[in-house]
């Protein structure tokens, strides 16, 4: 029952399991080499400038800001902007604009112009100076899904330089993120610092920050994260302010260990239903919070042993509460520990994206702006395996109308790239993601992608569809057997239209536009392939098993 499951998301150390999931081997074979040739639908991006990304960011008032112009095309490219606001400048060889926003809030529209020996194009972006920041779904990498709890320094640094020398970049990839086990131990005062393997976050941020790119963190609302590594828990301003110090941009902020804190603090505050319980809770609380603070690793067997018992029997006592009382308690719960550092993050001096991560529970989507966050993860982790990422889809069935610009449901990372995922599932998980207008976090190694994982991931007609200004999550029109077909207004009174075949054989599926009142010749265009499709009602695709089909709809002029 989803409602246990925030006081106990399965234990701490089995979700942070650290066997990587591996990415999918560059395969070296001539036959499978051409079978994935074969599978790129992207079309390769053109030799002349192009401008990609979304058009509107968001920015608080006199905060620091950064921001890569994802400019596709032959190099050398020089960038001008007309419009910057005085304390922001740009650096006309790479196309970075930096700076302080201005004190004043409005939107600011800059005029871009990207220009190379072969032709020149521009394009206008919205620099919205107000109170909410990710606008459009947060886009970058993320290390976890490919390296799990196996990262240092080194590695976050090439991963970095990948991602602008692959090309992602150019597309709007922005984020480095790292993920669980960068912590160390707190020095004498609380300050938080890096482990042996991270000596110096500062000069992380400072080398994500001299390629545009923005840099991410991970951290948790309890006493340690899901790999066993320190977490926030009373050091939430003090983080925050180390954080920012570090020239952090975003946070990721998991759940986990909360769950015998959140035990007693359930025994606190509703003492009274839990009446035969309420003082077992507050001593299991006080034997446990003891151990937990034992910083010998790995921990004695007999603790681990004692704690995993109190975990379970608090468990045990806490399920007598009805489902719903439950969920009100954990509701109660989470919003005061998400908001302990929503609020450290808004005083921090920084524009810092809050990302929580608590699986999905006690209907975070419900409470998640409340508390500072701007994206929340709806489930549990992703695996690359199409199964599990269809599982997650179907539970995002009705959020759509919780998200839009400045508050995403996360379905969790992508895993293309990685596992043993085909290319259609992976064209399958790329198009569900840009349809639902979750976050971009790629999740496989970038210093081995082949042309087939880039084209996937480096489509701007498909990414497009994710950036778009509305900020609207597309949702579910019609399911017919294993058809599945998503819908996603965009601006301008188009449509984003996803057919999906989740079956195991390929599939004829026919969507009318008339299912949308779209006129019968509003043009109709294949975003993977970047082509126009023949004026002709209605729109049918044999859809490959396990795969994805993705076109726009215009109606054209109103
Ligand atoms: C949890 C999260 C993952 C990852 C790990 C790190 O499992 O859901 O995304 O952050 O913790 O330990």
């Amino acid at each position: 029952m989803p409602t246990r499951l925030l006081l106990f998301p399965l234990l701490a150390f089995a979700l942070a399991c650290p066997l990587a999931a591996a990415p999918a081997p560059v395969s070296t074979d001539p036959a499978e080499v051409a079978a994935r040739l074969a599978a790129i639908r992207t079309p390769p991006a053109p030799a002349t400038p192009r401008i990609n990304g979304a058009r509107v960011v968001g920015a608080r008032p006199e905060k620091p800001f950064l921001h890569r112009i994802p400019t596709t095309g032959e190099r050398p490219l020089r960038w001008s902007v007309r419009g910057l606001p005085r304390g922001l400048e740009l650096d006309p060889d790479t196309g970075i604009i930096s700076g302080v926003t201005p004190a004043k809030k409005g939107t600011y529209t800059l005029r871009l112009r990207a220009s190379n020996a072969l032709g020149k194009t521009s394009a206008e972006l919205d620099l919205v100076v107000g109170d909410t920041l990710a606008l459009t779904p947060p886009m970058g990498w993320n290390n976890y899904n490919a390296f799990r709890l196996r990262i240092s320094d080194s590695l976050i640094r090439a991963q970095a330089d990948a991602l602008v020398s692959s090309g992602l970049a150019d597309h709007g990839y922005a984020y480095v993120n790292v993920d669980d086990a960068w912590e160390g131990v707190r020095a004498a005062d609380g300050s938080i610092q890096g482990n042996e393997r991270f000596p110096d976050m500062a000069a992380l941020g400072a080398h994500i920050h001299s390629r545009g790119l923005k840099f991410g963190i991970y951290s948790s609302p309890g006493f340690e994260t899901c790999g066993g590594f320190v977490g926030s828990l009373h050091y939430e301003e003090q983080d925050a302010r180390a954080f920012a110090s570090w020239g952090v941009d975003y946070l990721k902020y998991d759940w986990c260990s909360y769950i015998v804190d959140a035990g007693r603090l359930a025994a606190d505050r509703h003492a009274e239903l839990l009446p035969a319980h309420a003082d077992r809770l507050r001593s299991l609380a006080a034997e446990y919070g003891p151990m937990r603070n034992d910083r010998r690793r790995p921990r004695p067997p007999e603790m681990s042993a004692r704690m995993k018992e109190i975990e379970a029997e608090q468990k045990r006592l806490l399920s007598a509460i009805p489902a719903e009382t439950l969920l009100a308690i954990e509701r109660d719960i989470a919003v005061d520990a998400y908001r302990a550092m929503g609020r450290a993050l808004e005083a921090s001096g920084r524009d810092i994206v809050y990302s929580l991560c608590q699986y999905g529970e006690a209907r975070v989507w419900e409470w998640g702006p409340e508390v500072g966050g701007h994206l929340w993860r709806t489930t549990r982790d992703i695996t690359p395996r199409l199964s599990a990422i269809l599982g997650i889809v179907n539970r995002q069935k009705g959020l759509e109308k919780w998200a839009g610009p400045g508050r995403w449901n996360d379905p969790d990372m992508l895993e293309i790239g990685n596992g043993a995922l085909t290319p259609d599932e992976m064209h399958m998980q790329m198009t569900q993601w840009c349809v639902l207008a979750a976050p971009l976090l790629i999740g496989t190694d970038l210093t081995r992608l082949d042309p087939l994982v880039l084209g996937i991931l480096a489509n701007h007609e498909v990414i497009a569809v994710n950036q778009d200004r509305l900020g609207r999550q597309g949702w579910l029109l019609r399911k017919t057997g294993d058809a599945e077909i998503y819908v996603k207004p965009l601006e301008g009174g188009r449509w984003a239209v996803a057919l999906f075949n989740r079956g195991e054989k390929p599939l004829v599926i026919t969507f009318d536009r008339a299912e949308l009142k779209l006129p019968a010749a509003a043009a109709v265009r294949d975003l993977w392939r970047q082509k126009d499709l023949p004026p002709s009602a209605p729109v049918t695709f044999v859809v490959a098993a396990r795969g994805a089909e993705f076109v726009s709809v215009n109606p054209g002029e109103k």
